[in-house]
C-alpha cells in the first residue's frame, strides 16, 4: 500500500490525489482520502485512483491524508478502502502494513461497544485512538502504538487538532519539507514534484506535523533526524512518450547497466565487505531479485570459487541453524518485508549483512552493515526490468572484483552496447505464437536457468498466460506430460558449455510435438534447423549473453501482454513493493 499526507498553505486534496497516483505501484485495488477543515471530509472507493479522475469536490482543507491499497485483510471494496474512521467519524487513519493482533483488539473493542464498518485490520487503530483521545491527538496515538503488534506506517488526523500524526514500525515513511508545507509518504516519488528535502523516519519514530514544523520522537524522547537531498531526476519517474512505463524502462537498460557497473566500481568501501566473505556467502531475495540472486550464485561460484547459498526471503526464517557467513539481501525497493526480516534475523545471529538496493534511504539500507546501490533510477512498472538488469550489472562487477578478473571487467564495458542491439530485434512471429498459447515453458541451463525463470515470471505476471521456468534437464521429469502443440517452449541455446545438451533437449521436446522458439546467436547453423522459430542475438560472450537473453524475454513478455490488451504496468492482484510478510 501507499500513503500520502499533506499539511500546509495549499488545498490538500489535489496534492494527495496526485501523490497517490505516483504510489499506485505499491497497490491499486482501492483508494481514499480524508481532509480536515474543521470537520473531516472523506472519499474512498474500490478501484484505481488513476481511473477515478481528479474530482476534489467536497474535500476542502489544508490538511489531509490518503491511501492506495493492496488488500491484505478484507476484499478490495469501498468499505475496506482507507482512510478508516472511528465511531464518531472525527478521527481518520491510513495505514500500510499488517496489525497482527487485530482480531483480538477488535474483539475487545467490540465488547466495549465499538462498531466496525470494514473487515480490515487497520480499523482497530482509529477505534483505539478514539478511546485514548482526550483533546491531544499525539498523546492518544503515542498510547495506542504500544498496543499494536505487526508492522505499520500510519497517518492520523482528528477534528479539533490541526496536525498530522505519523508513525512507523517496519513499514517505510518519509517526510518532505517544503516552503511552509510538509508532506509525508511511503516513499519519495510523490514528494519530488514539491521538494527535494526529506527526512526518512526510523523504526519506532513518531512525527507530529504541524504548521510550525515537524517534531520527531522515539520512545517518548525527542530526536533529530538528518534532512537529506533527493537526487532523482523527476523525469526518470515519467513515461516520456512510451506507451507504458515497462517499455520505457526496458529501453533505459543500456544506460542502467553502464551506470550501475560504474557506480559499483566506485563503491570500494561497500565492496570491501565482500572481501571478508571468501569462505562462503548467503543471498536472500524475493521475486525478480531472487532470480538475480541465482545468477550471482552461478557467477560467484564459477568465477571466484566461493560457495554461495541462495534463499527466498520468506523461507529464510525457517532455518534452524544460526549462520555465521555474510548475508546479502538483494531488493530493488529496499522495502520487501520478507527480505528485510531475513536480514534482521541474520544480523541478530551476528552475520555481516550487505544490501544491494536501488532506493537510497530505503529500509534495507538502515538494517545492513553496508549497501551497494544499483543505478536503475525509479522503476514504476510493477514488473521489474531495468532493476533486474542493474542487479545483474552489480553482480557481474562484484564477481570481477572478487575474482580480480580484469578481462571480465573489460567485457562489462561493452555489455550496454550489446543490450542496445537487442532492443530492435524482430520478435513478431514469436509474439504471435505465444499470444495463442495455453501455457509456455522457458528452459535454460547453467546461467541461463535463472534467465529462464525470470522470463517465465515476466510472461505470467503481465500477460496472465501460465508460464513456467525450468532447468532444461528437468523437463523430462514431469512437465513432458504437458507438452502439446499449444504449449510452446522457449529454449535458451546460447554458445558455451550448455549448448550441446540444450540442442539434445530441444530435439526431445520437438519429438513430443511442442513448438520451440530457440533463442541463440546469429550465424548458428544448427539451432535454426531444429526449432520452429529462431530469434538470433548478436554474437557475444556468456556475460553479455545473459543480459541480452534477459532483455529479449522481457520484450517478448511485453509485446505478448500488449497484444492481449493487458494492463502492463499494473497487472491484476500484484504490487511493486510488498511490505507485508
Ligand atoms: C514484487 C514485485 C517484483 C519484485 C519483488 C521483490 O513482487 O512485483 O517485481 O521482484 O516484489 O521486490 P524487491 O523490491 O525486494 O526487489
Amino acid at each position: 500500500c501507499g500513503i500520502v499526507g499533506y499539511i500546509g498553505r495549499r488545498q490538500a486534496a489535489r496534492i494527495i490525489i496526485d501523490g497517490l497516483k505516483k504510489l499506485e505501484y505499491r497497490g491499486y485495488d482501492s483508494f481514499g482520502l480524508a481532509t480536515l477543515n474543521g470537520d473531516i471530509s472523506l472519499a474512498k472507493k474500490g478501484g484505481r485512483i488513476s481511473d477515478a479522475g481528479s474530482n476534489t469536490a467536497g474535500l476542502s482543507g489544508r490538511i489531509g491524508i490518503g491511501h492506495t491499497r493492496w488488500a491484505t485483510h478484507g476484499i478490495p471494496n469501498d468499505q475496506n478502502a482507507h482512510p478508516h474512521l472511528d465511531c464518531t467519524g472525527k478521527i481518520a487513519v491510513v495505514h500500510n502494513g499488517i496489525i497482527e493482533n487485530y482480531a483480538e483488539l477488535r474483539r475487545d473493542l467490540t465488547a466495549r461497544g465499538h462498531t466496525f464498518r470494514s473487515d480490515t485490520d487497520t480499523e482497530v487503530i482509529s477505534h483505539l485512538v478514539e478511546e485514548h483521545f482526550q483533546g491531544d491527538l499525539s498523546s492518544a496515538v503515542a498510547e495506542v502504538l504500544p498496543l499494536l503488534e505487526g508492522s505499520y506506517a500510519i497517518l492520523v488526523i482528528a477534528e479539533g487538532d490541526d496536525r498530522i500524526i505519523a508513525a512507523r514500525k517496519a513499514s517505510p515513511l518519509v517526510i518532505g519539507i517544503g516552503d511552509r508545507e510538509l508532506f509525508c509518504a511511503s516513499d519519495v516519488t510523490p514528494l519530488i514534484d514539491h521538494t527535494r528535502r526529506v527526512i526518512y523516519l526510523d523504526d519506532g519514530d513518531c512525527a507530529v506535523l504541524s504548521c510550525s514544523g515537524c517534531l520527531i520522537t522515539t520512545g517518548g524522547e525527542q530526536v533529530s533526524r538528518p534532512v537529506e537531498e533527493v537526487d532523482w531526476d523527476i523525469m526518470d519517474a515519467r513515461k516520456g512518450g512510451f506507451a507504458h512505463y515497462m517499455q520505457k524502462e526496458i529501453f533505459e537498460q543500456p544506460q542502467v547497466f553502464y551506470n550501475t557497473v560504474h557506480a559499483v566500481r566506485e563503491s570500494p568501501e561497500a565492496l570491501a565487505y565482500f572481501v571478508g566473505s571468501r569462505m562462503s556467502l548467503m543471498i536472500v531475495a524475493c521475486g525478480s531479485s531472487y532470480h538475480a540472486a541465482l545468477l550471482y550464485k552461478y557467477l560467484i561460484e564459477s568465477y571466484c570459487d566461493i560457495p554461495v547459498r541462495v534463499e527466498i526471503g520468506s523461507e529464510f526464517k525457517y532455518y534452524a541453524p544460526p549462520l555465521t557467513v555474510p548475508v546479502i539481501g538483494i531488493t530493488q525497493s529496499g522495502e520487501t518485508a520478507d527480505t528485510l526480516a531475513a536480514l534482521k534475523m541474520a544480523k541478530a545471529w551476528g552475520c555481516p549483512t550487505i544490501a544491494i538496493t536501488n532506493v537510497v534511504g530505503s529500509s534495507v539500507t538502515r538494517i545492513a552493515d553496508a549497501t551497494i546501490y544499483t543505478r536503475a533510477g525509479p522503476e514504476m512498472s510493477v514488473a521489474a526490468t531495468k532493476s533486474f538488469i542493474a542487479q545483474l550489472a552489480a553482480g557481474l562487477q562484484i564477481t570481477a572484483f572478487l575474482s580480480d578478473n580484469t578481462a571480465l571487467e573489460m567485457e562489462l564495458n561493452r555489455v550496454n552496447i550489446m543490450i542496445e542491439d537487442t532492443l530492435t530485434i524482430e520478435v513478431e512471429d514469436a509474439v504471435a505464437l505465444c499470444c495463442t498459447a495455453q501455457s509456455i515453458f522457458f528452459i535454460g541451463r547453467g546461467l541461463y536457468y535463472p534467465v529462464a525463470l525470470e522470463g517465465a515470471l515476466k510472461m505470467k505476471e503481465i500477460s496472465y498466460i501460465h508460464a513456467e521456468g525450468y532447468a532444461a534437464g528437468e523437463l523430462k521429469h514431469g512437465p513432458f506430460a504437458l507438452l502439446s502443440p499449444d504449449t510452446p517452449v522457449i529454449a535458451l541455446a546460447m554458445p558455451g558449455k550448455t549448448y550441446p545438451v540444450m540442442i539434445s533437449n530441444i530435439k526431445e521436446i520437438k519429438a513430443r510435438g511442442a513448438p520451440v522458439i530457440g533463442i541463440g546467436i546469429a550465424g548458428d547453423s544448427e539451432l535454426p534447423e531444429i526449432v520452429d522459430l529462431f530469434i538470433p542475438l548478436p554474437p557475444c560472450n556468456e556475460v553479455a549473453g545473459i543480459a541480452m537473453a534477459s532483455v529479449m524475454l522481457q520484450r517478448l513478455a511485453y509485446y505478448v501482454a500488449d497484444g492481449l490488451g493487458c494492463d502492463i504496468d499494473k497487472p491484476r492482484n500484484l504490487a511493486k513493493s510488498v511490505t507485508v510478510e
